[in-house]
Protein backbone atom coordinates (compact mmCIF):
# COMPACT_ATOMS: atom_id res chain seq x y z
CA UNK A 1 0.00 0.00 0.00
CA UNK A 2 1.51 3.46 -0.93
CA UNK A 3 2.47 5.44 2.12
CA UNK A 4 2.97 9.17 3.26
CA UNK A 5 6.65 7.26 3.65
CA UNK A 6 6.86 5.82 -0.03
CA UNK A 7 5.21 8.43 -1.86
CA UNK A 8 7.62 11.33 -0.07
CA UNK A 9 10.67 9.06 -0.59
CA UNK A 10 9.60 8.76 -4.33
CA UNK A 11 9.49 12.31 -4.80
CA UNK A 12 12.69 12.42 -3.24
CA UNK A 13 14.05 10.40 -5.78
CA UNK A 14 12.26 12.68 -8.41
CA UNK A 15 13.58 15.70 -7.15
CA UNK A 16 17.21 13.71 -7.11
CA UNK A 17 17.44 12.94 -10.70
CA UNK A 18 16.32 16.59 -11.96
CA UNK A 19 19.49 17.62 -9.81
CA UNK A 20 21.83 15.41 -11.21
CA UNK A 21 20.26 16.11 -14.92
CA UNK A 22 20.85 19.91 -13.53
CA UNK A 23 24.69 19.24 -12.77
CA UNK A 24 25.32 17.23 -15.49
CA UNK A 25 23.98 20.41 -17.95
CA UNK A 26 26.28 23.26 -15.57
CA UNK A 27 29.33 20.39 -15.97
CA UNK A 28 29.07 20.37 -19.36
CA UNK A 29 28.49 23.86 -20.45
CA UNK A 30 24.84 23.09 -21.70
CA UNK A 31 23.08 26.14 -20.42
CA UNK A 32 20.00 25.35 -21.88
CA UNK A 33 18.87 22.59 -20.56
CA UNK A 34 21.06 23.71 -17.14
CA UNK A 35 18.27 26.71 -17.08
CA UNK A 36 15.19 23.86 -17.75
CA UNK A 37 16.45 21.19 -15.37
CA UNK A 38 17.42 24.34 -12.42
CA UNK A 39 14.04 25.46 -12.54
CA UNK A 40 12.82 22.41 -12.71
CA UNK A 41 14.73 21.31 -9.23
CA UNK A 42 13.99 24.63 -7.91
CA UNK A 43 10.19 24.45 -8.05
CA UNK A 44 9.63 21.10 -7.44
CA UNK A 45 11.97 20.93 -4.48
CA UNK A 46 9.99 24.96 -3.52
CA UNK A 47 6.48 22.39 -3.67
CA UNK A 48 7.84 19.25 -1.78
CA UNK A 49 9.11 21.58 1.25
CA UNK A 50 5.46 23.19 0.93
CA UNK A 51 3.41 20.03 1.27
CA UNK A 52 5.57 19.27 3.82
CA UNK A 53 5.37 22.28 6.06
CA UNK A 54 1.80 22.69 5.41
CA UNK A 55 0.50 19.86 5.07
CA UNK A 56 2.58 16.83 6.90
CA UNK A 57 4.42 18.68 9.57
CA UNK A 58 0.90 20.25 11.25
CA UNK A 59 -0.76 16.72 10.94
CA UNK A 60 2.33 15.57 12.63
CA UNK A 61 2.28 18.40 15.61
CA UNK A 62 -1.39 17.87 15.99
CA UNK A 63 -1.25 13.94 16.48
CA UNK A 64 1.92 13.71 18.12
CA UNK A 65 1.84 16.82 20.51
CA UNK A 66 4.97 17.27 19.76
CA UNK A 67 5.15 20.82 18.51
CA UNK A 68 8.27 22.21 20.66
CA UNK A 69 10.77 20.14 20.09
CA UNK A 70 10.71 16.87 17.46
CA UNK A 71 11.55 15.92 14.54
CA UNK A 72 9.10 18.94 12.41
CA UNK A 73 10.86 21.39 14.44
CA UNK A 74 14.31 20.04 13.04
CA UNK A 75 13.15 19.66 9.87
CA UNK A 76 11.71 23.32 9.58
CA UNK A 77 14.80 24.91 10.94
CA UNK A 78 16.76 22.61 8.16
CA UNK A 79 14.46 24.09 5.54
CA UNK A 80 14.76 27.27 6.71
CA UNK A 81 19.25 26.86 6.29
CA UNK A 82 18.19 25.80 2.58
CA UNK A 83 15.95 28.82 1.76
CA UNK A 84 19.01 31.11 1.47
CA UNK A 85 20.77 28.79 -0.61
CA UNK A 86 17.96 28.10 -3.09
CA UNK A 87 17.70 31.53 -3.58
CA UNK A 88 21.64 31.65 -4.53
CA UNK A 89 20.91 28.78 -6.92
CA UNK A 90 18.16 31.58 -8.26
CA UNK A 91 19.89 34.26 -8.16
CA UNK A 92 22.55 32.17 -10.39
CA UNK A 93 20.51 31.02 -12.98
CA UNK A 94 19.30 34.54 -13.42
CA UNK A 95 22.75 35.71 -13.98
CA UNK A 96 23.54 32.91 -15.98
CA UNK A 97 26.35 31.88 -13.73
CA UNK A 98 27.08 28.02 -13.84
CA UNK A 99 29.72 27.83 -11.64
CA UNK A 100 27.61 30.08 -8.82
CA UNK A 101 24.91 27.48 -9.52
CA UNK A 102 26.99 24.39 -8.55
CA UNK A 103 28.65 25.85 -5.94
CA UNK A 104 25.52 26.78 -4.20
CA UNK A 105 24.07 23.32 -5.62
CA UNK A 106 26.92 21.64 -3.97
CA UNK A 107 26.08 23.59 -0.73
CA UNK A 108 22.36 22.57 -0.76
CA UNK A 109 22.74 19.18 -1.10
CA UNK A 110 25.00 18.96 2.00
CA UNK A 111 22.53 19.75 4.19
CA UNK A 112 19.48 17.98 1.72
CA UNK A 113 20.75 14.55 1.70
CA UNK A 114 21.19 13.68 5.63
CA UNK A 115 17.51 16.32 5.74
CA UNK A 116 16.30 13.51 3.10
CA UNK A 117 17.47 10.65 4.84
CA UNK A 118 16.52 11.40 8.58
CA UNK A 119 13.01 12.38 6.87
CA UNK A 120 12.53 8.87 4.98
CA UNK A 121 13.59 7.09 8.57
CA UNK A 122 12.26 9.11 11.34
CA UNK A 123 9.78 11.68 10.04
CA UNK A 124 7.61 10.22 7.36
CA UNK A 125 7.42 6.59 9.17
CA UNK A 126 6.42 8.31 13.02
CA UNK A 127 3.63 10.04 10.36
CA UNK A 128 2.65 6.89 8.77
CA UNK A 129 2.20 5.36 12.73
CA UNK A 130 0.37 8.64 14.20
CA UNK A 131 -2.05 9.08 11.33
CA UNK A 132 -2.89 5.42 11.04
CA UNK A 133 -6.26 5.00 8.92
CA UNK A 134 -6.47 8.77 8.15
CA UNK A 135 -3.12 8.57 6.53
CA UNK A 136 -4.58 8.05 3.29
CA UNK A 137 -6.54 11.21 3.29
CA UNK A 138 -3.51 12.94 4.35
CA UNK A 139 -1.88 11.58 1.07
CA UNK A 140 -4.31 12.94 -0.92
CA UNK A 141 -4.36 16.68 0.49
CA UNK A 142 -0.44 16.15 -0.06
CA UNK A 143 -1.05 14.21 -3.76
CA UNK A 144 -3.43 17.45 -4.57
CA UNK A 145 -0.42 19.86 -4.10
CA UNK A 146 1.57 18.03 -6.60
CA UNK A 147 3.23 19.29 -9.59
CA UNK A 148 1.91 16.94 -12.69
FE1 LIG B 1 12.01 18.31 4.20
FE1 LIG C 1 11.19 15.75 2.20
Amino acid sequence: MESITTYMQHDHELIDGIAERASAAAAGGDSATLAREAAQFLQRLERHIEMEEHVLFPAFEQRTGMREAGPSVQMRAEHEQMRGILAQMRDAMKANDAPGYRSASRALFEILVPHNMKEEQMMYPMLDDAMGADGAALLADVKAMAIA
